[in-house]
């Protein structure tokens, strides 16, 4: 951990006092040996967010060594799965609520519920791609396959194609395939487990979709590049993945991340809103928008809430233990910090709309 801090230097040292501090914070809390009450350590990690947003050494645009256009289209997949996607069915059935969809709803219609709340999110992310019935709609990093189950019941005319690594993600599909009256049970979806970096696929299609994998992706370059070879000529893409506007070393040096990256998501990380603009040469940015990050943090207030509600039924798993507990209820915790800072403005999500740049593939 002390090489990790070496990196910080200069006019960084303040951020560096407040990284060592962090670390050592999240290592007691794991450990189970923090003497900090739980809401001292939420109205702390909303002050040392807010502290990063307003406070920290900000630039202009992201530093080379961490822009899009390096390295492999995905890093430590496999680690990603085993540290959290494969993690047992369980722990997300019982925190997610009905859709089981994994990524942030949207509050700003008026939702009043969390299921409504994604119903809206659902709704937005088809009309926002421009969807109509009949078409083929490819569904990369499907989750538990909510966006899928929404296009099946509301365009029963579209063919949908999900992809995912996730085991654990596409055994709960493959058992709602056989479930008769699922949406899931027809033809006209099917689902392939696959690493998108690695993935081939035998068509092309009129709409993809591609919700919460970029914060996986290391290189964006690539991976709109391989996106838009899956992309009918005519076709759009909506892109929608978590995204910041002022852009602070913490968030962007992925080698600063001394607990989502360790404990999370390995490889993962956050980008700034505007890096998406930089690779456009296979796919041009026809429509973008910024989604507040209230939205993200009401829904995480949800995912916790039913995590304590049912964590009776989570605890009854043997993989479960109370590290494990602490370790997850620190994450949402954290993370609704993240997007509370600032009022929602500083990390939301964001939404791109794309379409081929060049003549017809
Ligand atoms: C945050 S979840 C979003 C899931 C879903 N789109 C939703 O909105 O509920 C991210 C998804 O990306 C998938 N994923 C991550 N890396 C992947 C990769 N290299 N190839 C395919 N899927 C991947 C995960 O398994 C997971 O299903």
């Amino acid at each position: 951990m002390e090489r990790e801090f070496e990196q910080i230097g200069g006019e960084h040292q303040a951020t560096g006092k407040m990284m060592r501090a962090y670390a050592w914070l999240i290592e007691q809390q794991l450990a189970g040996s923090s003497i900090i009450p739980r809401p001292a350590l939420d109205a702390l990690m909303k002050l040392m967010v807010e502290l990063h947003y307003r406070f920290s050494p900000t630039y202009s645009e992201l530093p080379c060594e961490w822009s899009g256009d390096s390295g492999p289209i995905a890093e430590q997949s496999e680690d990603l799965m085993r540290v959290h996607y494969d993690k047992p069915l369980i722990v997300f059935e019982n925190f997610l609520g009905p859709t089981m969809k994994y990524t942030m709803a949207l509050y700003e219609r008026g939702a009043r519920t969390l299921e409504q709340a994604q119903e809206d999110m659902l709704d937005d992310l088809c009309t926002k791609v421009g969807l109509q019935n009949g078409e083929e709609v490819l569904d990369i990093a499907c989750g538990f396959g909510s966006l899928s189950t929404y296009i099946m019941r509301h365009y029963p005319k579209c063919k949908v194609t999900a992809l995912n690594l996730s085991k654990v993600q596409v055994d709960y599909i493959a058992s709602k395939q056989n479930e008769p009256g699922h949406p899931l049970h027809a033809d006209r979806f099917r689902i392939i487990q696959e690493d998108f970096a690695t993935a081939k696929l035998d068509r092309q299609f009129d709409r993809i979709m591609v919700i919460g994998l970029f914060e996986h992706i290391r290189n964006l370059k690539l991976a709109l590049e391989k996106i838009s070879r899956f992309l009918k000529p005519a076709g759009s893409v909506l892109l929608h993945y978590i995204a910041y506007n002022r852009i602070i070393e913490p968030m962007a040096n992925p080698t600063q991340d001394l607990f989502f990256g360790k404990y999370i998501f390995p490889g993962g990380r956050f980008w700034y809103f505007r890096e998406l603009f930089r690779y456009q040469d296979h796919l041009r940015i026809e429509n973008s928008w910024f989604l507040n990050g209230n939205n993200y943090k009401r829904t995480l207030e949800v995912w916790l809430e039913n995590f304590w509600h049912n964590i009776d039924k989570i605890r009854t798993h043997p993989d479960i233990d109370e590290r494990f507990i602490r370790t997850w209820d620190l994450y949402l915790r954290f993370c609704i910090a993240i997007f509370g800072g600032m009022g929602g403005r500083n990390v939301g999500n964001g939404q791109y709309l794309l379409r081929h740049a060049g003549p017809a593939h």
